[in-house]
């Protein structure tokens, strides 16, 4: 019985005996430096992973020249034998090194960094290396993060409900902190640490701005404390009103000396109980949340007001660039790349610009967000969505980080062919020193954490990927496959296609060949394609997707909104003509009569239909996939996949006729002969 608690952290036995006679055999006894809470850390996770994998006490020693031994020490303090061994040049201070290496007789495996931080992230490799049965000969490691600010942002609200959080409620019982640390805060960070991510933002961006009162101020020291030696910093979302709600102003002006003071007061006094106070998080004028241009100021006076109250303890703010005005309904997509480009270079250097990864909101498929590359003088950093608002909630199973991946190796073109998303985002297109990367967590009350036993991979994948963006998604897969279920060929292989399958299915049987955001509003579940008489105009999914008896799609070229022009002229060119403007944007980009010809010479209407149906077959595919795996699974887990994926089906189902039956009274088409008829 397995109920998912422990993640991708399970310490079995190693099921090889061979393998597990030769780390016996390499591991005798353990030399690990002393130090601080860190290194605690350390000791634990390798009495708890050694311990279970080998199935023996750890034994820990001074350093031993006649047993082969784990060395686990920072560069400083390794036994001088060790030291012309390594050579600990560009290694980050969050880096680290493991390497074999023979000396006399025995054989040692080191694990070395600059940091206490980076032997924790070191000791985490190796044990997955461990788990995935790698062999500890010619280990020859040298890693560092590409990104600077790996983190998680909760959209978790004080009464502990969450804003899009389908795995129950918040992990945060303000009720019980400061003086009661639930065990579960402990685990959290010690999850996060094991892949790399180094920051939590707490709080919803929907932001209350209580959190920044003293009340909660010393709760939130208290969670700071837990997470500091996992090398976890905490930031909060800031309420551009807190000034005049909990402070009594009469403004939030930004450029107000009453309210410049006010927030570099809030700033000091976060600062004297939490020293390394990561920052701020900021949603201003987007859905009717407070903000600068209430006042008549812009983002950049908001963001630069901010950014200069938390400078002087090293503090960042990250100011989001999802923004939207009730008054331009032209095209939403359009009004970031319009309020943020025009003050590129002038945002103080301690601001990062936050971006989502489309431009609309979180689709299961949006070509990236024009800003990226757009902007070379600003750190932009990433915004992913972990939680699946708009791809089936915790119900549906779809392996986010190929969706990640597939944005990060999107080709902005702005310096040249080769510009990649994932260059902006470690900074390396522009050469900016500053960088990061965040995902809205998935993470509640359930037991498993994140309610569906897949969405684990999702939490696991974005840390990889924010560790190093360049990272291959089916590598991911294998990594976590491996180390929450074990080493099976059998078993990987076919599961590893499901999963890499099922992103393009959820696509196929909500929003192919480019439709985008035609969910049922405000709960964006089910399909809602024919709604339209919301009061904004661009809440309605008919702004959308545009049907009318002459065709479907949204016109974002010349003759459109001409949000196209917002990319470098390349991409411009290449989705502006239906020549070259890949399928999967299509109707993203173009208004399209119903018998238009797609590449397959079908019309559209069928092409439409044939995709949808597509989708459904994909489910009913990693269904088949599912039920063969009964015997590498417990029957747990194995159960409550199963009927997670008939729900699945469900619903692709529903959305493709839902879908279909509603073009339909606009295209007066049959629908085309490989498409089951609607149920
Ligand atoms: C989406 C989501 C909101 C969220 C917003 C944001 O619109 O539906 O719940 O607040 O994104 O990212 O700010």
């Amino acid at each position: 019985f397995s109920n998912g608690y422990d993640l991708w952290l399970k310490y079995h036995i190693i099921s090889n005996v061979e393998l597990l006679e030769n780390y016996r055999k390499n591991l005798e006894s353990v030399y690990l430096e002393d130090g601080g809470e860190t290194l605690d850390i350390i000791r634990k996770e390798l009495s708890m992973g050694l311990g279970g994998l080998l199935d023996e006490t750890v034994s820990f020693k001074a350093f031993d020249t006649a047993e082969n031994q784990l060395i686990v020490s920072k560069f400083g303090t390794l036994p001088e034998v060790f030291k012309n061994e390594v050579k600990m040049d560009l290694l980050k201070k969050e880096g680290y090194i493991i390497k074999s290496i023979k000396q006399g007789n025995q054989s040692y495996v080191l694990v070395t960094a600059n940091s206490d931080l980076g032997l924790l992230y070191g000791t985490f490799h190796l044990l997955r290396a461990l788990k995935m049965h790698e062999s500890l000969d010619g280990l020859d490691i040298k890693e560092s993060p590409k990104v600077d600010v790996r983190m998680l942002n909760h959209w978790d609200n004080l009464d502990r409900t969450i804003e899009r959080g389908y795995a129950g409620f918040s992990i945060w019982n303000w009720q019980t902190l400061p003086d009661y640390i639930d065990q579960r805060y402990i685990d959290y960070a010690r999850a996060n640490a094991s892949i790399g991510i180094n920051g939590t933002a707490l709080t919803n961006v929907n932001a209350n701005a209580l959190i920044i009162t003293p009340q909660y101020l010393e709760k939130v020291k208290a969670l700071a404390d837990v997470f500091r030696p996992y090398g976890i910093k905490v930031y909060l979302t800031a309420r551009f009103s807190a000034p005049m709600e909990i402070g009594g102003l009469s403004t939030a002006d930004p450029l107000d000396p009453e309210v410049i003071q006010w927030w570099k007061d809030k700033a000091k006094e976060i600062y004297k109980s939490i020293p390394d106070f990561g920052g701020f998080l900021v949603k201003a004028n987007s859905e009717g949340q407070p903000g600068p241009q209430n006042y008549g100021r812009t983002h950049l006076d908001g963001a630069n007001l901010l950014a200069d109250a938390v400078a002087p303890y090293n503090g960042v703010v990250m100011w989001r660039a999802f923004v939207y005005s009730e008054h331009d309904a032209e095209d939403r997509a359009k009004q970031a790349y319009t309020e943020f480009v025009p003050d590129d270079g002038k945002y103080r250097d301690n601001v990062l610009i936050q971006v989502k990864n489309g431009p609309i909101d979180f689709q299961p498929r949006e070509p990236f967000h024009p800003l990226f590359g757009a902007m070379p003088n600003t750190p932009l950093m990433m915004e992913f969505q972990i939680t699946k608002e708009y791809l089936g909630f915790a119900t549906h199973l779809v392996y986010l980080p190929k969706l990640f991946e597939e944005v990060l190796q999107s080709d902005t073109y702005q310096k040249g062919k080769g510009s990649l998303v994932a260059k902006v985002v470690d900074g390396s297109l522009n050469n900016k020193k500053l960088t990061g990367m965040t995902g809205v967590a998935n993470i509640g009350t359930d037991i498993n954490w994140t309610g569906h036993p897949f969405g684990q991979a999702d939490w696991y994948g974005f840390g990889r990927l924010a560790w190093n963006p360049y990272m291959d998604s089916k590598e991911i897969a294998d990594e976590w496959l491996r180390c929450t279920f074990g080493n099976e060929k059998q078993f990987l292989e076919p599961v590893k296609k499901m999963m890499m399958e099922s992103r393009e299915a959820v696509v196929n049987y909500m929003n192919p060949l480019g439709l985008h955001h035609i969910f049922d509003t405000s709960h964006h579940y089910g399909p809602g394609p024919w709604v339209g008489n919301l009061s904004r105009p661009e809440w309605n999914p008919v702004y959308y997707h545009k049907a009318d008896e002459e065709g479907i799609g949204f016109d974002r070229t010349k003759t459109g909104s001409d949000a196209l022009s917002q990319y470098a002229p390349e991409l411009e060119k290449m989705y502006a003509d239906l020549d070259t403007c890949p399928e999967e944007y299509l109707l993203w980009f173009h208004h399209l009569p119903w018998d238009y010809k797609l590449k397959s010479g079908r019309t559209l209407w069928d092409g439409l239909g044939i995709k949808y149906q597509e989708g459904v077959d994909q489910v009913r595919e990693m269904i088949t996939i599912w039920e063969n795996m009964k015997s590498y699974v417990d029957s747990d887990t194995h159960h409550q996949v199963s009927m997670l994926l008939d729900i699945q089906l469900k619903e692709a189902k529903w959305w493709r006729d839902a879908c279909m039956l509603y073009f339909q009274t606009f295209s007066k088409m049959d629908f085309p002969k490989e498409m089951e008829t609607p149920e």
